[in-house]
């Protein structure tokens, strides 16, 4: 948080940067963060000990804060930074999207939701639960950021916080304990997906909907089957979240190779679980020399950087904040694509014919019916090693996604 907020000393500036921002090296005295021109809202107070005054910046591209000196920069689109001066705010003038977070009092709902209640594109923010979100949305609601908080408990309220949202983030469901695959939620996470985007169906189905419920393979599979059963799907409205693994291999290559995070970008493709998360390191930007060493060790500690987390908790949960920002970063991607933002890419699990298979992660981009593009250039070029971790990674990819289709269907026909 405290590296989300821009602030120069000297000039009384301070900023929500965009979420797609990076943050300097924690050994670095300077303090770096990117923000799009409409991805930032102006404020006035303290927060975590940066004192800042009301503001407004009028430039996109990214500041950084050094010894109270702001230097401005922009960055190219792999990082989803628009560049164009003189902007600020939604491009409409106002606040405009409604967003619905179901599993909103979780470990990743309430920092998500404090994430997203920053922006300035959000006009309203329903906090969805089966328990504990009233609380949530009370203290969330006292921040002077123009989205207003509703909360909403348990099955009965939930076609009222759908009703009519332009993007619902669904994080509901249980997590990773150690020694467990994100598969192993698959028993309990299915249903609770099911039954959620049958909500999302009836109630806003023109609504984009990012799923970061575990196993994500799975998972957004069955949304799509849900959501042809109900005659609603529309393959350029549904994301699988990815955006972590992206989040960690940027971190993991700038420390390793010394660069500064917030010019690093590595695309990862596939999937999200295990094998299947494939960051490109060849196609990392700026362009940057592996050794075979290097790329093997970047490639396994960014496929388990989930269960490095997992393990770390010890039992507590799996990554929470991470993951927050992460979603936030691919949440206010998906509003300044649905707002017009004309040049906003993202790395997202969809509904794909880049491969044989019928979902693929691969950069994407993002406008106003969501996927505009899906970029197959991802898949061209790419290194002996990646195209063996391409082929490898594919079997296990389809096991998860015919266990969604499988598993929908059977619900369907149930019914
Ligand atoms: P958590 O247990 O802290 O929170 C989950 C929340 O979902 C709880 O508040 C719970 O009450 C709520 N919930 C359960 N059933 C629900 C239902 N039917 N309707 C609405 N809400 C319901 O878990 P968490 O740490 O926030 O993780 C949530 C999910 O996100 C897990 O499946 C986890 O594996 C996944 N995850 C995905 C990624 C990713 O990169 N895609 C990263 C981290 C975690
Ligand atoms: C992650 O990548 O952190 C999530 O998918 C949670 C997990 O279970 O690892």
């Amino acid at each position: 948080m405290a590296a989300s907020m821009a602030t120069t000393a000297a000039s009384g500036v301070a900023a929500f940067g965009s979420i797609a921002a990076a943050t300097a090296s924690p050994a670095s005295s300077s303090r770096t963060v990117s923000f799009s021109s409409r991805g930032f809202f102006a404020a006035s107070g303290e927060v975590l000990g940066l004192s800042f005054s009301s503001c407004s910046v009028r430039a996109g591209g990214f500041v950084t804060v050094q010894d109270g000196v702001a230097k401005q920069g922009v960055r190219g689109r792999s990082l989803q930074v628009r560049a164009d001066a003189g902007a600020s705010g939604p491009k409409s003038g106002q606040s405009t999207f409604k967003v619905a977070v179901l599993g909103a009092a979780g470990g990743i709902g309430q920092p998500l939701s404090l994430l997203i209640k920053m922006s300035p594109l959000i006009s309203e923010l329903r906090l969805y639960d089966i328990a504990n979100v009233k609380g949530v949305a009370a203290d969330l609601s006292h921040c002077n950021t123009p989205a207003q908080v509703s909360a909403y408990t348990g099955a009965s309220e939930l076609a009222a916080a759908l009703k009519d949202v332009d993007l619902v983030i669904i994080p509901a469901g249980v997590p990773r304990k150690p020694g467990m695959t994100r598969d192993d939620l698959f028993n309990i996470n299915a249903g609770i997906v099911r039954t959620l985007i049958e909500g999302v169906a009836d109630h806003c189905p023109n609504a984009l909907i990012n799923i970061i419920s575990n196993p994500v393979n799975s998972t957004v599979p069955i949304a799509a089957e849900v959501l042809k059963a109900k005659g609603v799907y529309d393959p350029k409205k549904l994301f699988g979240v990815t955006t972590l693994d992206v989040v960690r291999a940027n971190t993991f290559v700038a420390q390793k190779k010394g660069l500064r995070l917030i010019d690093v970008n590595v695309p990862v493709i596939g999937g999200h679980a295990g094998v299947t998360i494939l960051p490109l390191l060849s196609k990392t930007k700026p362009t940057v020399e592996f050794t075979p060493e290097e790329v093997e060790e970047l490639t396994v500690r960014i496929q388990n950087a989930g269960t490095e987390v997992v393990e770390a908790k010890a039992g507590a949960g799996s990554a929470t904040l991470s993951m927050a920002y992460a979603a936030a970063r691919f949440a206010e991607s998906c509003m300044r694509g649905l707002d017009g933002d004309s040049d906003v890419y993202e790395c997202a699990y969809v509904q794909s014919e880049v491969t044989d298979l019928p979902f693929f992660a691969t950069t994407v981009k993002l406008g106003k019916k969501g996927v505009e593009e899906i970029v197959a250039e991802d898949l061209e070029g790419l290194t002996e090693y990646e195209k063996k971790a391409v082929d490898a990674l594919k079997s296990e990819l389809k096991g998860s996604i015919e266990k969604g289709v499988t598993f929908a269907k059977k619900q369907a026909a149930t019914v």
